[in-house]
């Protein structure tokens, strides 16, 4: 495919997953299409509101990892969605007020309400950039990166529910082993990402609704998300469902939702960490 450069002007006259995943965790920023989608994957997936909060609170719990436990203090999140509080940087500067956060999507709705609703503390820095990840070379080189994030230090790289709106020949892997290669030692990679392993039949019905009104969705197995860390380590637990990834509580059914979650560490040069290779193809 062509990458996309900048985000394709607002349309609220068709559907975007930005706001049907708005309408799942019961914000107000979505129109009739929009709902229309969310309500016909819901009678194929009842429970798919519980799934996106798993996923929220799951992405919450990752930064707290992040911050605390592995002191990171910049991120890049990919695919950031419209404002849900708390959001990424709020949850990382509740615990260091002066962590950074580059905020990347290509919904221009998604950016105007981020600009608005994503004010930084003072100590630390939100910065906004309207951007198809899948132009990655323009992410990398763009200056708001550069006023954000500094290459000398390890970097939170956020992948929330993101990955499975890009098809397999736009080359996720690839993508995902230009921002390895970029990221210094001690950077983190966190992905949480669809799938149909626990139910294909319902995921399935997303993909054919979704299709329907022309949105990319790939759930993608165990395997297929775990080549997007390359050689860097998995964090204990691992690569698990989004319920059981350091959970504050024990879930009922860790297979409850539909999603792999896992972050990974990039190992520092005196461990041997090599440079990952780049074009992986799925
Ligand atoms: C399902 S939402 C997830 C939001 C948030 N990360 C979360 O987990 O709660 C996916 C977001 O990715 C954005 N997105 C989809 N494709 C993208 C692309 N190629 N480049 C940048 N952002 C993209 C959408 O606009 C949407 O805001």
């Amino acid at each position: 495919m062509t990458p996309v450069t900048r985000s394709a002007a607002l349309d609220t006259g068709v559907p975007h997953p930005a706001r049907i995943y708005d309408y799942w965790l019961g914000g107000k920023d979505n129109f009739a299409p929009d709902r229309a989608v969310g309500e016909q994957i819901i009678k194929a997936v009842p429970t798919v509101a519980m799934m996106v909060r798993a996923n929220r609170s799951w992405m919450l719990r990752t930064i707290r990892y992040l911050v605390r436990e592995a002191g990171i203090r910049q991120f890049l999140d990919i695919g950031t969605g419209i404002p849900t509080a708390p959001n990424l940087h709020q949850a990382a500067q509740k615990i260091a007020p002066a962590c950074r956060v580059l905020y990347l999507d290509n919904d221009p709705i998604v950016l105007t309400h981020a600009r608005a609703l994503l004010p930084s503390t003072p100590q630390g820095h939100c910065e906004y950039l309207d951007a198809d990840v899948r132009d990655i070379s323009r992410v990398l080189t763009s200056p708001e990166l550069a006023a954000t994030i500094d290459p000398s230090k390890p970097v939170g790289i956020m992948c929330a529910s993101v990955l499975m709106l890009l098809a397999d020949a736009d080359d996720p892997w690839g993508l995902m082993a230009r921002l390895r290669d970029w990221a210094p030692p001690g950077s983190h990679l966190a992905i949480s990402h669809p799938t149909a392993d626990p139910n294909p039949d319902a995921m399935a019905a997303v993909v054919a609704t979704t299709a329907k009104v022309g949105i990319t969705f790939v759930p993608r197995t165990h395997e297929q998300v775990a080549r997007m860390f390359g050689d860097w380590e998995l964090i204990g637990p691992g690569l698990v469902p989004v319920l059981a990834w350091r959970p504050d509580e024990p879930p009922e059914d860790p297979n409850a939702a539909y999603y792999w979650a896992g972050a990974a560490r990039k190992p520092d040069e005196a461990d041997g960490g090599q440079p990952s290779a780049t074009g992986v193809s799925p």
